[in-house]
């Protein structure tokens, strides 16, 4: 379980609240979606739930450990068990797709067949293991999504968090992408996903609890219309 409780933060103590005693809970396995006007905090809380901003004021309980409370050593491994993908990719754009998936087992300690194996059942589950041998240039912007998606995957993370993760693709792309998070969610993972595409979601027929983020972090939480039940 995720737990926001009485979250606020501000980036400097000159400037302005972007969030202000946020709480908000999400269960195990849900599938959630963040919206809310560009600059309301939609990042912001998703890098306060990786620990790369600690939050001003407040609590963030994941698995009842405070991680605002974790101490530094802890971190790399807490970040271990959460997956995330951008709107930007951020690929190594010099090496292979097979190594961009690599480098995330170099800290684990495992062996080199473990690792081969992963890479090659991340890449099938996500239908893209022919492309394990391409540089990122030579992918469309849908195949370099699916690849950092399965990067995300590698450690198998309890929790996969998306901020904007269909902003530059088209709507095919987009739309496959969205299946492919249901998918994950399907097996069990906690997902949290920032997006303007709230239209995109309603067309594909999910149902996903909403999080609208307004001005200095009030929340109001909906669901998206859609048609069949996605839970
Ligand atoms: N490193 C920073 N230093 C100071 N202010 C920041 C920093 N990062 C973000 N902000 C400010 O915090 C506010 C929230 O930014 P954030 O990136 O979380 O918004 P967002 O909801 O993700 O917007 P968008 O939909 O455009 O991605 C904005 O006013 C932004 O200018
Ligand atoms: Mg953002």
């Amino acid at each position: 379980m995720i737990r926001f409780l009485d979250v606020s933060h501000r980036y400097g103590p000159e400037e302005d609240f972007v969030l202000r005693h946020f709480t908000e809970e999400l269960k195990d396995g849900e599938f959630v979606v963040m919206t809310g006007p560009s600059g309301v905090g939609k990042t912001t809380l998703i890098r306060l739930l990786l620990r790369e901003l600690m939050p001003t004021e407040g609590q963030i309980m994941v698995n009842r450990e405070d991680i605002t409370q974790m101490a530094a050593a802890e971190i790399p491994y807490y970040r271990r068990r959460i997956g995330v993908i951008f709107q930007d990719f951020r690929l190594i754009q010099e090496r292979s797709v097979y190594d961009n998936l690599a480098v995330t087992q170099y800290v684990t300690g495992r062996g080199a067949r473990h690792t081969e194996e992963r890479i090659m059942h991340v890449l099938s589950f996500l239908g893209i293991d022919r492309l394990h041998k391409r540089l990122p240039r030579e992918l469309s912007g849908g195949e370099q999504q699916k690849v950092c998606l399965a990067r995300a995957l590698m450690n198998d993370p309890e929790i996969l968090l998306a901020d904007e993760p269909t902003g530059n693709l088209d709507p095919g792309s987009s739309r496959d992408l969205i299946h492919l998070l249901e998918l994950i969610h399907r097996q069990g993972k906690t997902v949290l996903m920032a997006t303007h595409d709230i239209g995109l979601l309603q067309e594909e027929g999910l149902t996903l609890r909403q999080i609208k983020l307004r001005e200095h972090g009030t929340s109001v939480v909906s669901r998206t219309e859609g048609g069949e039940h996605a839970w």
